[in-house]
């Protein structure tokens, strides 16, 4: 059984009762999060891109856990340089790492590191465990090729940003549900601050009348996918 947890933001955990991986984990200094990195216990963190309300406490957590941050060639430098270990990456590439399948999608966006250096392309990232496939697109912009993402594998849970500013609103966020036609869709990044408000209640209801299954996680839910 594999259990999603949202920790706000953009920051998810995935566990099948033996391995532990954290996304994005962005807590210090998160207004929405409840939970402190101190408490997180992670095997494995995946960071979709540089910006610090991702990688956010990737390091001190990875540090503390012992944990492997995955990420793209540039940012997993910086991280192993900052005295993590590192597993690099790029896009369209898969791994198989003891815990399951990690494979990095396009995103439409930006990556620097908050200290200013270049985190190379930001990504999306579809994880695979214990047989169900879990897509965080990262912070993107709508792009025609989510389609052929959901084509490619079954999306059991798409985590789709909503927040409007830096990645998709609403409407787009919508539209790339119907592209990926994931079971279920679950909004995020939105809310964090007052540029990115959002109201994930409607995009449930907007994502259901296309004929999808939405769902909005509160912050500390979990969800057994
Ligand atoms: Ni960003
Ligand atoms: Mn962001």
């Amino acid at each position: 059984m594999l259990r999603l947890t949202y920790y706000g933001h953009a920051a998810f955990l995935l566990n099948d009762g033996k391995f532990s991986v954290i996304i994005d984990p962005f807590l210090e200094g998160n207004p929405v999060a409840q939970v402190k990195p101190a408490d997180v216990k992670a095997d494995y963190v995946v960071v979709t891109h540089a910006h610090g309300d991702h990688l956010g406490d990737a390091i001190p957590i990875a540090q503390r856990c012992n944990a492997t941050i995955i990420a793209v060639n540039e940012l997993a430098e910086y991280v192993a340089s900052k005295g993590a270990k590192a597993h690099n990456m790029h896009i369209g590439g898969a791994v198989t790492l003891p815990f399951g399948r990690v494979k990095l999608t396009i995103a439409h966006h930006g990556s620097v590191t908050p200290d200013g250096v270049y985190g190379g392309s930001p990504a999306g990232a579809l994880i695979t465990m214990d047989g169900k496939t879990v897509y965080h697109t990262g912070d993107t912009g709508l792009f025609y090729d989510m389609k052929l993402i959901g084509e490619s594998q079954p999306v059991d849970v798409m985590l789709c940003p909503i927040g409007d500013n830096y990645t998709m609103g609403l409407e787009d966020a919508v539209k790339s549900v119907e592209l990926v036609r994931p079971r279920l869709a679950v909004p995020m990044h939105y809310n964090t601050w007052p540029v990115i408000a959002a109201d994930p209640n409607e995009f449930v209801r907007r994502v259901s009348a296309t004929g999808f299954n939405g769902k909005m996680m509160k912050v500390g839910e979990s969800l057994e996918l």
